[in-house]
């Protein structure tokens, strides 16, 4: 028998089409190994569920096989910093993190995180949504809020003078755990990180000296009462939020756009029924999901779904594959907002369940908001939009051309 096609994943289908992708690995097993590219991939909502809390699998590439940590370190000091001394890695302090932001994340604080979300969203799409003409919602919109939202949230726009120059520097670093990245990007990236930690350490001084309505002020304030955390874990977990919450959120915010203007009877649903808009939010960002993969790295030798796994050893988790699991989800391949979505794994599970979910889902719902109340006619132009097929992490629409209808 011919050995199965080796996975591709920086191909059309699963960019485009997920749920056809979902069902060719479904096709393989709930686990198997694609030996083109040395790793597993697990294919089943169920095993992604216990994968996500196995103790023999840690989410840190220091973890990899194949991690170097001597070479980066010699070439990419600063880069190294923020990738392995970011406590959301360490066993030892993420446990403490995770307490500090339940703490930060209090409820009066994500009423004012909403209200900062909501203004950032509207000055960016007002201007754009209430005029007659097109709009590359990837580049002039989505690409824009994560970036907005984030500085308005921790207080980048009261502290810094130079938020422009910072979030640049930001969304270069974006792309830091990017394999596909060039020695040129690299040595860019390693400027970056220069920048971004002198810039982070004088935020964190600055909310020390002056303490607002922001939430590095409420890291800060919870670090204090929990102990344990210096100024320096507060700094990498800031840009722990930045890098993880930002890029990655634009794709899926412009695939979120892309099927709400493109499910016309589910747009009208919603215009019918506004109140049910977090349900929406809930199952687009499950059909739209941006992210290619989740990934685990084995500790040990072990064994998952019956199958040896070796130490060091790279298990994927496809998100089209446990998104699209008909074994949780009646017809995955039909988008529907009556869905209950109670059991997805959008989100992940367990102890690195996303921090940011909440932050996330509010940019998604002002940003659906933006589209019923300024542009309610709005129409994709179908032609023009353009894919990135040859990112790594993420399914990216890098153009989508959007007639405002007015
Ligand atoms: C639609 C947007 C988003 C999606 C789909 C998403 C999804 C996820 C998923 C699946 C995980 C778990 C990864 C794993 O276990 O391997 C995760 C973790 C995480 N997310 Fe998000 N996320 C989004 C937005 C954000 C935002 C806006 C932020 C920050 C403000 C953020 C910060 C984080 C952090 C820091 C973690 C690591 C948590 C830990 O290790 O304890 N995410 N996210």
């Amino acid at each position: 028998m011919a050995a199965p096609a080796p996975l591709d994943i920086a191909g059309e289908t699963i960019c485009k089409f997920p749920v056809r992708f979902a069902e060719e690995l479904r096709a393989r097993g709930p686990l198997f190994r694609d030996e083109a590219m040395g790793f597993w991939v697990v294919t089943r909502h169920e095993l992604a569920k216990q994968l996500f809390m196995h103790e023999d699998f840690h989410m840190s590439p220091k973890f990899s096989g194949t991690y170097s940590s001597d070479v980066f370190a010699e070439k990419y000091p600063t880069c190294k910093k923020f990738r392995d001394d970011n406590p959301f890695t360490d066993d030892v302090r993420h446990p403490m993190i995770r307490k500090l932001l339940v703490k930060a994340f209090s409820p009066s604080a994500l009423k004012r995180i909403e209200a900062q979300i909501a203004a950032a969203i509207d000055a960016i799409t007002r201007p754009l949504l209430t005029q007659p003409g097109v709009v590359d919602v990837a580049q002039q919109i989505a690409d824009l809020i994560p970036y907005a939202a984030i500085s308005a949230i921790m207080g980048v726009d009261r502290l810094l003078q130079n938020r422009d120059e910072f979030l640049h520097h930001a969304k270069i670093m974006a792309r830091m755990i990017d394999p596909t990245l060039s020695p040129q990007e690299r040595e860019e990236m390693e400027h970056s990180a220069v920048f971004m930690l002198r810039e982070l350490q004088s935020l964190v001084q600055k909310a020390r000296q002056q303490p607002g309505e922001d939430l590095i002020s409420d890291f800060l304030k919870a670090a204090d009462d929990i102990g344990g955390l210096s100024d320096d874990d507060i700094m990498y977990s800031l840009m722990a939020l930045i890098t993880t919450g930002s890029t990655a959120t634009a794709f899926t915010l412009t695939l979120v756009v892309h099927t709400f203007l493109t499910q016309h009877e589910q747009r009208e649903w919603l215009r019918q029924h506004p109140e049910q808009i977090d349900q929406a939010v809930e199952e687009l960002v499950r059909f739209a999901h941006g992210a290619k993969f989740a990934y685990r790295f084995a500790l040990r030798d072990t064994t998952l779904a019956g199958q040896p796994v070796k130490r060091g050893d790279t298990v994927l988790i496809s998100f089209a594959a446990i998104s699209n699991d008909p074994a949780v989800f009646e017809q995955p391949e039909r988008c529907d907002f009556t869905r209950n979505n109670k059991d997805a794994l959008s989100f992940g599970h367990g102890i690195h369940y996303c921090v940011g979910a909440h932050v996330a889902r509010t940019e998604v719902r002002f940003l659906l908001k933006a589209f019923l109340d300024y542009a309610p006619d709005a129409r994709v132009l179908e032609d023009g939009i353009q894919w990135n097929l040859f990112n790594f992490l993420n399914r990216e629409i890098s153009c989508l051309p959007v007639a405002t209808g007015h």
